[in-house]
């Protein structure tokens, strides 16, 4: 067997452009997998090629329908397992249910842990992710998991583009580790927004720590959904003094109100997920995430080290 043969990967139906970009990036064809859903709406899967004793990639994004997409990625983790398969990789560029990773209040559920039990039933050998919403989620795991870092490729371009006296702006608490990683990356400052989320759709702006007053700022956030804490933070920043307003999203969820960009001058999102088909495309620049994928997977096949493209800082 050659090297090449050593290894397949397999394309769920959630991003099969990321899939055939990342294949192409490895030279290779994605393996051949029939997805069909019964009348019932239950699905239905069958691998078309042969798997025993092969390092099984399968990517799956779990977002715009992750109920379906989830459910689709454990039924093939089964399928492969069935088959034989040396080992699973889930490629997840987006891991969904991530947010809700601790108990917050009383009586609500642990999705991030929940999914991590549910990959691991269903024989998943190692997860690599990228921009995990807490680094900690990869402790809910007892199989490896190799989380990527987007800051990877913003910060080629970023270094590409001419800023005035740019700072990097972290819009809340949560993405401060994201922030700072990049900063560093950049060799610039950093400031801090304190937002406060009054409920699923409101978010208020309370303070911002650190100066900004005449530079270009960049903001880093790993997931956009409603745009609500770019939207707030962007337009505070200008309100500080920002002349600009650059925004760095590792998720673009985008729900339908992105549309509205207010403030922001550009974002540049990964396509760690499809964008929505009606999104308006004026000031979003997506950035590819198939190289680096294509090198982890390539690295983890041949039994390579990652962890350069695993930096957390
Ligand atoms: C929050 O913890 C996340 O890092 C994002 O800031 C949040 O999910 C963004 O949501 P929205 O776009 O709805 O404000």
């Amino acid at each position: 067997m050659t090297e090449a043969d050593s290894f397949v990967l397999f394309s769920g139906t959630s991003h099969p452009e990321l899939s055939k970009e990342i294949a192409k990036d490895l030279s290779i064809k994605l393996g051949d997998v029939q997805i069909e859903k019964f009348p019932d709406g239950e699905i239905g899967v069958q691998i078309l090629e042969n798997v025993r004793g092969k390092e099984v990639f399968i990517l799956q994004s779990i977002a715009r329908e992750p109920n379906l997409y989830l459910m689709e990625l454990l039924i093939l983790i089964d399928a492969m397992k069935r088959a034989s398969a040396k080992s699973i990789t889930a490629v997840m560029p987006y891991y969904g249910y991530s947010r809700q990773d601790r108990k917050e209040k009383g009586r609500v559920p642990i999705t991030a842990k929940l999914v991590a039990n549910l990959l691991e039933k269903a024989g998943v050998s190692r997860v690599l992710t990228m921009d995990l919403h807490a680094d900690q989620i990869q402790g809910f795991f007892d199989v490896p998991v190799d989380n990527l870092y987007a800051r990877v490729v913003f910060a080629d371009k970023f270094k590409q583009m001419k800023l005035e006296n740019p700072i990097v702006v972290s819009p809340d608490i949560g993405s401060i580790r994201l922030a700072r990683a990049l900063a560093l990356d950049l060799g610039l400052d950093l400031a801090l927004i304190d937002k406060r989320r009054v409920n699923a759709n409101e978010v208020q702006v309370n303070a911002l720590i650190g100066e900004i007053e005449g530079q270009d700022v960049i903001l880093v956030d790993d997931i956009c959904s409603t745009a609500k804490t770019l939207k707030s933070a962007s337009d505070f920043c200008k309100k500080s003094g920002a002349k600009k307003v650059v925004v760095a999203v590792s998720h673009g969820l985008f729900d339908k109100s992105i549309i509205d960009h207010s403030s922001i001058d550009s974002l540049f999102v990964t396509n760690s997920i499809p964008l929505p088909k009606d999104c308006d495309m004026k000031n979003i620049h997506v950035v590819s995430i198939a190289k680096l994928f294509a090198n982890a997977i390539d690295s983890i096949a041949r039994a390579k080290s990652i962890s350069s493209l695993c930096r957390s800082l």
